[in-house]
């Protein structure tokens, strides 16, 4: 019944200490090479080891991040439950980093970047919150969480996801009509979609014709579901007049790539949100006696939606 934990040595330590606290009955592993590949029942790991199937008792592969987009599902046995980790810590972290985006953004922090830049000292003309619509593609943890943070600042809120949802002080959208309506009202559009088949390519440039021109975009959900060109264009064209994004594809963002000197665009390195091994270890063992006492773990992934 070991624990393989299959992640970096800092984060490591973390989740070995409170393994021996909270479940001192699962042998915690670190060392793939040392470990009885029989007796693995659980493995936490970014991207499934190529000999995942000599885990041949594996029950659960935990992603250490909230995605699970960088599996190959058809290769997991159907058996294995797959498992994503939403924990406190990436939640806040992503509460942190929208708030911050959509603050800057809200407040023309690219422009006055530039204008910095240029030793030209001019106001723009500031649209108040209320007048200030955001809208968010994806209605999960994450998606909620961050509409939660920002509602004092009192930006009109809309989302969308696939299932219709309902959610306080916030316009809930799900279709493809939902999708139309929400992006026409959206100053701020905020991707926080897992990536699919569906979701890749989504931000493209149909999409950003059907946002109010001179919108901005938050990007972090994944790389891949960027056209780069297309946002390239538009914000050439003026249809879009800023972006934050953290995400690209490929990740990093090769040098020369014309995001990293774009004056229109802030590009962190994939850390919106980072997993704090802290909570993360709370989570997964939490997980671990919800899957032994019979019930489905938190934050189980559907392998027919893939997220
Ligand atoms: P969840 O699985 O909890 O939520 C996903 C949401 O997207 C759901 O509301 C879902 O709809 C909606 N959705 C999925 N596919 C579609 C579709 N085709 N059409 C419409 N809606 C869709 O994910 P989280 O909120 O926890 O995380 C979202 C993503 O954030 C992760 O998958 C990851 O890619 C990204 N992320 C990025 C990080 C970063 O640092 N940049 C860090 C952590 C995560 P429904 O509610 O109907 O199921
Ligand atoms: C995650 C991420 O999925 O870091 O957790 O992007």
């Amino acid at each position: 019944m070991t624990f393989l934990f299959n992640s970096d040595a800092r984060r490591g330590a973390v989740f070995a200490d409170a393994f021996a606290r909270e479940l001192p009955d699962v042998p915690f592993m670190m060392d793939a090479a040392t470990v009885d590949p029989d007796a693995v029942r659980y493995l936490i790991t970014w991207t499934a080891p190529e000999d995942l199937a000599r885990y041949c008792n594996l029950e659960i592969l935990f992603s250490i991040g909230a995605g699970v987009d960088q599996f190959r599902l058809a290769t997991i046995p159907e058996q294995v439950k797959i498992v994503r980790t939403v924990e406190e810590g990436i939640v806040r972290m992503m509460q942190e980093y929208v708030t911050l985006a959509v603050l800057a953004l809200h407040r023309n922090l690219p422009e006055y970047l530039a204008q910095q830049r240029a030793g030209d000292w001019h106001d723009i003309p500031q649209l108040q919150a209320g007048s200030r619509r955001i809208g968010v593609l994806g209605l999960g943890q994450l998606g909620q969480a961050v509409l939660d943070r920002l509602k004092p600042f009192g930006f009109p809120l809309a989302g969308w996801s696939r299932s219709p949802r309902q959610i306080e002080g916030v316009t809930c959208h799900h279709d493809e009509a939902g999708l139309n309506e929400m992006l026409a009202a959206s100053n701020i559009l905020i991707c926080l979609l897992p990536l699919t088949e569906e979701t890749r390519g989504f931000l493209d440039a149909d999409l950003f014709a059907k946002l109010p021109k001179g919108a901005t975009l938050v990007h972090t959900g994944r790389g891949p579901q960027l056209d780069h060109e297309a946002l390239l264009a538009a914000l050439d064209s003026g249809q879009l007049s800023a972006a934050m994004i953290d995400v690209t594809d490929p990740e990093p963002l090769p040098a020369g790539h014309p995001f990293w000197s774009h004056q229109k665009i802030i590009v962190t390195p994939h850390v919106a949100s980072v997993t704090q091994p802290a909570t993360a270890a709370r989570a997964v063992i939490e997980n671990i006696r919800r899957h032994r006492a019979g019930l489905d773990p938190i934050g189980l992934v559907d392998r027919s939606r893939r997220y």
